[in-house]
């Protein structure tokens, strides 16, 4: 692609995720997204935006996604994330992203997309009847990350080609149009395994908001009889918990509900195990439940006490617009300079 060695870049830390508005937030999301963005934003000026333009590659019911991209705002707010260290905003009120998306469109190439693993398995069979936007799609996640020259970019493990594209368009970026250093090459920040939340039916399969069962997670916004019904019908296996970490490699469920246990109550695996080695389930669960039902309670009551305050959710959007919006022009001034756009203003 470039024979060039690519120039560092030298510009500030930043750090830059976003979340799709479509379904409800679980456990998952926020042991392995939602609290990790609140540790980072306390090391660099955060970015966090409710991906709305990414929601409509496939279909949204326009009378719900503008409540939608409320919940996840949120969803932030309750789980500490601060409006006056991370701008907090909609996707698609910073029109900036859709403008560096066109121009990543045409530095993209056909071939990389071609690539994509995400796009075959939202596809599907029928690839023909897909959105384009869907085919595009890691294209806009390019322009979202670079349009604030992001250098720091906390995802799941399932984002990590669309990481690598954006690193591969801004190098293509800074080679095409001379501009070494220009756009900043991205680093994923991948949640470690601890973090990684399965579904409570099956150990092997991600806790995950288009699970057509409901019983696979937890909500953010479930009440305690919920949760706790939850976890209690959790699939689970006839032995008691082993003594060490090693003894849980072939027990995905209960590797699954010890991870959870541990990183609610802020400890390690080991020493989960080490309070509830030689139990069983019976004696582990309710336990769980406990730590569970005392860690998501004050989320869900903030959740729900700023989902009945609509005006204050929209005052931190429009307020996390403002200052998305502030970099982001600069960005793509400079970037539209190097096209060569006609510069007067249009
Ligand atoms: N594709 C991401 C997901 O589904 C959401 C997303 C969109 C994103 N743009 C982004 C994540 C930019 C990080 C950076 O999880």
């Amino acid at each position: 692609m470039t024979d060039q060695a690519p120039v560092a870049y030298t510009g500030p830390m930043r750090v830059l995720s976003g979340v799709q508005p479509s379904g409800a937030l679980h456990l998952g999301n926020y042991l392995g997204a939602l609290k990790k963005f609140v540790a980072l934003q306390e090391q660099a000026p955060t970015f966090l935006f409710v991906a709305d333009l990414h929601a409509i590659t496939v279909w949204q019911d326009p009378k719900s996604l503008a409540n939608q991209t409320r919940e996840i705002a949120a969803a932030y707010l309750a789980a500490g994330l601060d409006p006056a260290k991370a701008a907090i905003f909609p996707q698609s009120a910073v029109r900036a992203h859709a403008e560096l998306a066109w121009i990543f469109n045409c530095v993209a190439r056909l071939g990389w997309l071609d690539r994509m693993t995400q796009f075959k398995e939202k596809s599907g069979k029928h690839k023909e009847r897909s959105s384009v936007g869907l085919y595009t799609y890691p294209v806009l996640q390019a322009a979202d990350i670079l349009i604030y020259k992001a250098t720091h970019v906390p995802v799941g493990e399932d984002q990590k080609q669309h990481l690598e594209l954006t690193r591969d368009v801004a190098q293509k970026f800074n080679n095409d149009f001379a501009a070494p250093g220009f756009f900043p090459l991205p680093d994923p920040l991948i949640q470690g395994p601890g973090a990684r939340i399965m579904s409570l039916r099956d150990g092997s399969a991600k806790m995950s908001k288009s699970d057509p069962s409901d019983q696979s997670r937890i909500n953010l916004l479930d009440d305690a009889d919920t949760v706790a019904s939850k976890i209690r019908k959790a699939r689970t296996d006839p032995d008691p918990l082993p003594e060490t970490t090693e003894g849980l490699a072939e027990r995905p469920e209960a590797r699954n509900l010890v991870g959870i246990y541990a990183a609610l109550a802020g400890i390690s695996d080991a020493e989960v195990l080490s309070r509830f080695a030689g139990q069983g389930f019976g004696a582990f669960k309710p336990a769980l439940v406990e730590v569970a039902v005392e860690a998501l309670r004050p989320v869900g009551e903030a959740m729900r006490r700023l989902m009945n305050d609509p005006v204050e959710i929209d005052r931190v959007l429009a307020q996390g617009a403002d200052q998305a919006r502030e970099v982001a022009e600069q960005t793509l001034a400079e970037t539209r300079a190097l096209v060569g756009f006609w510069p007067g203003r249009g």
